[in-house]
């Protein structure tokens, strides 16, 4: 570092002796900035990301009820600014090839808005289902892949708009963060990140649009696994360009620095520079190419409701919930809401093809954990239990326990501030509790 930073070094040690800085980003469908202002008075907004906010410690963010209830993502500041360079756009086919805990695909899906296919893939199945626990408590939709991304590119080919390769790599912009990450570092560590980055970049590479944009991001400083691999993948795929990051964004103001690649397109956030860990971008576009993309997947794969279940009882389920017109298929005995672009997902690992709705038992439809936080806030025509933020029953219900409250029996999504927290079950006055067992009292801040 000392030969590649020069004179700024000193700069760049320092940093590490100061504080790392905590920060969230805003779920806007659920809450707005004024109203998060109210529970957490000190913010400071981060300047690349418009939902993005600085929070004390201790404030602790992490296990505060709004964090349950998907009000914000914990992320690292630096991060935000990687969704916002790939810039998808609502409508669009947008691709996380490295996505969990999914910081980055949380902040794809808002800025997508519900519009178009979100598909977010994880190679490490655990890892996998966190993804898909941090979508489904935010209510934001996306399929969740637990695959290699050669086989994804083998199976859809050039099928997508945006890719983000978001890659895993030696974490030596988190050393400040989590000072572990530095035991697991070495010379041989940087080289197998390099190897596998370019890997994973080839089948990005296949999965893209002729036309199409994707961006490549690390959290490390390596020269070997960021302008080495980017360089290097450029001579091997000539239907690629580098786009300028500094073209598009105000990202000097932001106090981002030119990498070091040949044009100086690319992006390097160092924590001596702004308030954030390390983090590399490259942005780059496929000019040319052949479409290789594969048909649709949805028709063949969405066979509502023929087997197992009759029609006409998810319609019931769906006026009785409330739950708004969309494309619905069972899967794995789940009433899941699909993506109308969808690919065939027959031949892979899926954990999730869509936002699961309801679950099929003994024939019988239950309202699934995911659509009580899948609601906008407020929503009418659902039955709830709308608690204050400060009932001592929102702590309870969190715990795992049962808690009291007059009402009709059946079904209610137990909300606090309009938010959905869980699904509870009313015979008499006593709500049976529905909040999934693995996310009880635990509330673990799963940022990135
Ligand atoms: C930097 S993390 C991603 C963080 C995530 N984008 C976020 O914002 O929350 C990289 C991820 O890539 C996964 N990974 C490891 N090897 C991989 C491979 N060969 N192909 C794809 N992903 C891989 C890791 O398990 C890890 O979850």
């Amino acid at each position: 570092m000392q030969a590649f930073l020069g004179d700024e070094y000193a700069a760049f040690e320092t940093a590490f002796q100061q504080p790392r800085v905590n920060s969230l980003r805003l779920n806007l469908q659920k809450l707005e900035p004024p109203e998060l202002m109210q529970h957490f008075p000190n913010l400071d907004p981060v300047p690349w990301c418009e939902t993005g906010f600085y929070v004390p410690f201790e404030a602790r963010a992490g296990s505060h009820v709004l964090h349950a209830l998907g009000a914000y993502y914990v992320q690292e500041a630096s991060a935000m600014a990687v969704a916002q360079i790939l810039e998808p756009v609502p409508g669009e086919r947008v691709l996380d090839l490295c996505a969990a805990p999914g910081g980055k695909s949380t902040h794809l899906a808002s800025l997508m808005h519900g519009q178009g296919l979100l598909v977010s893939n994880e190679i490490v199945p655990s890892r996998a289902r966190i993804l898909a626990e941090n979508l489904e408590r935010l209510g934001l939709p996306g399929v969740i892949m637990n695959e290699d991304p050669a086989r994804l590119a083998t199976a859809w080919g050039s099928y997508f708009d945006r890719i983000l390769i978001d890659a895993p790599c030696s974490g030596e912009g988190m050393f400040r963060k989590n000072p572990d990450a530095m035991l697991e570092w070495s010379e041989a560590s940087v080289l197998t990140c390099a190897n596998r980055q370019t890997e994973i970049l080839k089948s990005a590479a296949q999965l893209l649009k002729p036309g199409g944009t994707m961006v490549y991001s690390t959290c490390t400083f390596s020269s070997e696994e960021n302008e080495n691999v980017i360089e290097r993948f450029l001579e091997d795929y000539k239907e690629f360009e580098l786009i300028d990051i500094f073209d598009e964004q105000n990202a000097t103001d932001w106090g981002f620095d030119r990498g070091r690649d040949r044009d100086g397109f690319t992006a390097r956030l160092w924590a001596h520079k702004l308030r954030g860990e390390g983090h590399f971008i490259a942005k780059l576009r496929k000019i040319s190419g052949e479409d290789t993309s594969t048909e649709l997947g949805f028709e063949a794969f969405a066979q509502p409701f023929k087997a197992k279940l009759e029609r006409k009882s998810w319609l019931e389920f769906q006026k009785d919930y409330g739950v708004p017109n969309g494309n619905f298929a069972v899967f794995r005995g789940e009433v899941q809401l699909i993506a109308q672009q969808t690919p065939p997902l027959e031949t892979l690992k899926v954990v999730r093809a869509g936002v699961p709705m309801a679950e099929v038992k003994l024939g019988r439809l239950e309202p699934h954990h995911a659509l009580s936080h899948w609601f906008p806030r407020d929503m009418p025509d659902v039955p709830v239990l709308d608690l204050e933020l400060d009932d001592p029953r929102v702590q309870t219900f969190l715990r795992g326990e049962t808690i009291h409250a007059e009402g009709a029996a059946g079904w209610v999504i137990v909300r606090v501030l309009g938010l959905g927290l869980a699904w509870g079950k009313r015979v008499g006055s006593t709500i049976k509790n529905h909040y999934p067992k693995h996310l009880r009292d635990s509330r673990i801040n799963f940022e990135d």
